[in-house]
């Protein structure tokens, strides 16, 4: 009998953790979104607008209000074509916009650039609240060369359908220490805040003005 109580509670503890663990966020393969990239050490703040769909293989980044735009779009022949348009001053004008436009090339195709992590690899560590939202925190420690990268990601699941995989999740935070994958950039400590995100992506937002 005592072993049979055992046996229960044990079974218990396991159907509980097993609930526990919700499954890997999934935040589509198209959606738009707005944030703020933050480097606290160097008191930069960057807010961004972002396009992706991945099935027109398109993306685009505007930052700090549409000042300076970047499209990513790799169903362009041949290999992809990349565009930046932003404010040049010269000796004879000031912040006239230019476009500047790179072809991918065979060895450097442009593909899409994801303003959200890949979430591969990640685990999930507790539930917490975060900015008023409770919020499954998901975490992923590697080490580059001798150095430690940590990414933190909080996100919310909305509440038709929480933990169900077709619901994709919402972003709310993402703290990297280390590399930002995301950018390419060198190693800091990265904050970014992530509002509006919505599935739906205008594919005028998509197209090159
Ligand atoms: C990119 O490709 C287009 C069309 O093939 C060409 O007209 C343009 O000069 C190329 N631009 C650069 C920067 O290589
Ligand atoms: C964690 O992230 C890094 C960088 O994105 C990735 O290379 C690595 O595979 C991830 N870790 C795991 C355990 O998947």
């Amino acid at each position: 009998m005592r072993l049979y109580i055992a046996a229960v509670l044990l079974w218990a503890v396991i159907a509980s953790e097993g609930k526990a663990v919700p499954s890997l966020p999934n935040f589509g393969s198209s959606y738009h979104v707005k944030g703020v990239i933050s480097l606290p050490y160097a008191e930069i703040k960057e807010p961004f607008e972002a396009w992706f769909d991945l099935a027109a293989k398109s993306s685009r980044i505007d930052y700090y209000h549409g000042q300076v735009s970047t499209y990513q779009l790799g169903a362009e022949p041949q290999w992809g074509v990349a565009y930046k348009i932003s404010p040049e001053t010269t000796e004879t004008e000031q912040n006239l916009m230019k476009c500047f436009q790179i072809n991918g090339t065979a060895d450097e195709a442009v593909t899409t650039q994801a303003s959200l992590p890949d979430v591969q690899g990640f685990q999930f560590l507790r539930m917490e609240y975060f900015g008023g939202s409770l919020c499954e925190v998901w975490q992923n420690v590697t080490t580059v060369g001798h150095k430690k990268n940590t990414y933190t990601l909080w996100v919310t699941h909305s509440e038709r359908g929480a933990n169900s995989k077709e619901d994709p999740a919402t972003p709310l935070h993402y703290e990297l220490m280390g590399y930002n994958t995301l950018l390419g950039s060198h190693y800091d400590k990265y904050l970014v805040d992530y509002k509006e995100f919505s599935l739906h992506v205008d594919p005028k937002g998509l197209l090159p003005a």
